[in-house]
């Protein structure tokens, strides 16, 4: 079955409680450098399940962010069998790809990703254009995001006028603009102070409890990646899965 890039992962309709949501089986990934081909992720099997939180850890260099690039479609593997949603993502094109990352997926990244010229707004407002949503619509959506994650009144600020806080809040509404049934975020903390970086957490653990929404995060905070129902333990390219509060 090829991916349709119609397809609604709706996060609203609650699914059984064993929904493979992602399977990954056998995945390996390599990079050329220099005229070589160097493995970052050997062998990677997985199953993220609807509903329930993920943490990414392990040392730098592991292999973390290559393996929430593959997840979420913003890189393909060497190699292996990726499903999403039942859908083999191998097998798709990179449009079927970008339509599929647009409406299921929120990316979070720890260098926040906004766009300087544009105002915290139009930031926000854009994963709606690119889905064809007109500028009035994706704006007054856009403005309904900033002020879920208590932002409303530096809406028309732009990234540079803002705290690294307020930026990554900035970026949360973003990834949360199109109702992904998924967020990955990629150390979403990391350039945070502790007050803060408790304020995200808190956001990104609500929209799990609350909502419904998958959420897996790279962490290298073992005490944030006990909040989370499980964690898969990346070391040299390899994963290891256990649960978070029993690690
Ligand atoms: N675009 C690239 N080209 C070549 N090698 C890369 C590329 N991106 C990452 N690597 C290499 O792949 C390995 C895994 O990198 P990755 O960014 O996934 O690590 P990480 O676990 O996220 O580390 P950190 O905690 O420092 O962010 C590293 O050895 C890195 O040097
Ligand atoms: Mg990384």
């Amino acid at each position: 079955m090829s991916v349709n890039a119609q397809i609604t992962c709706s996060n609203r309709h609650p699914a059984p409680a064993h929904d493979e949501f992602i399977v990954l089986q056998g995945i390996c990934h390599d990079y050329q450098t220099a005229g070589a081909s160097h493995r970052v992720l050997h062998n990677v099997s997985l199953v993220i399940v609807r509903g329930r939180s993920y943490a990414i850890t392990g040392a730098s260099g592991s292999g973390k962010s290559t393996l929430l690039n593959i997840l979420g479609l913003l890189d393909q593997p060497s190699s292996g069998r990726f499903m999403l949603e039942g859908l083999d993502v191998q097998a798709s094109t990179s449009d079927q790809r970008a339509g599929l990352r647009n409406r299921c997926i929120g990316f979070v990244f720890q260098s926040f990703n906004l766009l300087p010229r544009l105002s915290a707004l139009d930031n926000v407002a854009l994963p709606l254009l690119y889905r064809g949503v007109s500028r009035t619509q994706a704006r007054l959506r856009a403005g309904r995001q900033l002020q879920r994650v208590g932002l409303g009144e530096r809406a028309l600020n732009r990234p540079a006028d803002l705290s690294g806080g307020q930026r990554q809040r900035v970026a949360i509404a973003r990834a949360l603009v199109g109702e992904p049934a998924l967020i990955l975020a990629d150390e979403p903390t990391g350039n945070l102070d502790d007050g803060t970086a408790a304020d995200i957490m808190n956001l990104l653990l609500t929209l799990n409890r609350n909502d419904g929404v998958t959420l897996v995060m790279v962490t290298h905070d073992s005490g944030l990646a006990r909040c989370l129902d499980q964690r898969l333990h990346v070391q040299d390219g390899h994963i290891l899965a256990r649960d978070a509060r029993h690690a």
